[in-house]
């Protein structure tokens, strides 16, 4: 296997997917859930392209994927926004490396050890907020905010939003905005009637019976959608004024994506409770819920059973790489690089309209689905984005090239 570099343009060797990636696909169908990977083969012809199966990955660097044929796409996904720096980040894997060495796994809540101090450090002096609870996935990070803010506020009423995504679990699943009616119909029982929903970027309902307000501030998979002015600030006195928790959900804005550290500081507005993931240890599953002292104290001590915990929480290899990662993201002055991917994409295409900021951009194009299958099979990765898959999502590794961007605007005018 020839190791990448990241900076690769394309590379197709077979039909995408090839035949190496359609056996492992074919293998995958007969072993997983068929709710997970998507086929939707019936589909290629109405789509109008030769099929729809996805390809398998093998290797990946920087803004390049390699699949089981040999192909090499440039993914402007990151990975669902979890490669900011690139996948495969060389100071990230050789972090994992040193830290495989001395510890894989200590104790959560039991017993800790150094790294998963030292990343809580790290982020309490990055958001401002002092205290955190570590995760493992995104929703993790939810279901932690969303417990903290009822222990916070004493209320089980939770304010959502239209097109808001969150995460599938339980908790984070009963405040999702994105098409909801099809992610919760068939849990529709099990979710409680403690939730509201209201239009995102719209009036702010009355908010006295409301513990907690979940917002991602510039909205990712429900079509990368940021609000008018003032709206976050107004969010975020109503919230004063009524004694609700703020949540701010940045598990796909953070970490410069935005063009800022944070998208909030767009907003100018402080959460009382940050989830972040993704991107935060540069391939890792980790998250964190971030909260004010004052919050985050409301929890009371623990008095030998921890009321929140889980068997991974701040496992050393995540807490590692984290730490890398996040000093390669100042390193790499990834806001920096964001704004700089906005700046030429708008400039690339004046006709489009774009919505977003940085590198978290979506352009309201016809056919999306279409759009994306035909980049795929020119060698890049693209993902529809909103309730109606109204916008083509571009969250790439913010550390692509000029060439490799240059490449895409050329595919993708060549499919408008
Ligand atoms: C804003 C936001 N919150 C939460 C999640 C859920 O994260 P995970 O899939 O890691 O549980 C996502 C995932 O896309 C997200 O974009």
């Amino acid at each position: 296997m020839t190791p990448l570099h990241g900076d690769e343009l394309p590379l197709l060797l077979t039909p995408v997917p090839g035949p190496e990636s359609r056996a492992w696909v074919d293998r995958l169908a007969q072993r997983e859930c068929p709710a997970i990977t998507s086929r939707r083969a019936r589909r290629a012809s109405a789509l109008g392209v030769s099929d729809t199966d996805p390809v398998v990955w093998k290797q990946a660097r920087g803004a390049v994927v390699e699949d089981m044929d040999g192909n090499r796409f440039v993914d402007l996904t990151a990975g669902f926004g979890v490669a900011g720096i690139g996948h495969r980040n060389p100071a990230v894997v050789k972090a994992l490396q040193a830290q495989s060495d001395v510890l894989l796994h200590a104790m959560g809540d039991a017993f800790p050890d150094p790294r998963r101090i030292e990343l809580l450090e790290k982020l309490g002096a990055l958001t401002g907020l002092d205290h955190g609870i570590l995760g493992s996935s995104g929703s993790d990070a939810v279901e932690a905010a969303l417990k903290t803010a009822k222990m916070a506020s004493g209320r089980d009423g939770v304010l959502c939003f239209s097109g808001g995504y969150h995460g599938l679990s339980y908790g984070a699943l009963g405040v999702i905005g994105y098409k909801r009616s099809a992610f919760q119909a068939p849990f529709a029982g099990q979710l409680g009637d403690h939730v509201v929903q209201a239009e995102f970027g719209g009036e702010i309902p009355d908010l006295s019976q409301i513990g907690a307000v979940i917002v991602e501030p510039i909205q990712g998979r429900g079509g990368i959608r940021v609000p008018a002015a003032g709206w976050h600030q107004m969010l975020r006195k109503a919230c004063d004024d009524a004694g609700a928790i703020l949540i701010f959900d940045e598990i796909y804005s953070a970490f410069g994506r935005t063009g800022r550290r944070f998208a909030g500081e767009h907003f100018g507005v402080t959460p009382d409770l940050l989830c972040i993931g993704k991107s935060l240890a540069g391939g890792f599953p980790i998250s964190a819920c971030m909260g004010t002292r004052a919050v985050m104290e409301s929890w009371g001590a623990s008095k030998g059973e921890a009321l929140h915990t889980q068997t991974f929480l701040g496992n050393p290899l995540g807490c590692a790489m984290a730490l890398a990662a996040l000093e390669e993201m100042d390193r790499l002055d990834l806001p920096k690089l964001a704004r700089a991917f906005e700046a030429k994409l708008r400039a690339a295409l004046p006709d489009v309209h774009i919505q977003g900021k940085g590198a978290m951009l979506g352009l309201r194009l016809p056919e999306t689905l279409r759009l994306s299958r035909g980049l795929l099979e020119q060698g890049f990765l693209v993902l529809p984005a909103g309730e109606t898959a109204e916008v083509l999502a571009l969250t790439p590794p913010m550390t692509i090239s000029d060439a490799q961007l240059d490449a895409f605007l050329a595919a993708l005018k060549s499919l408008l």
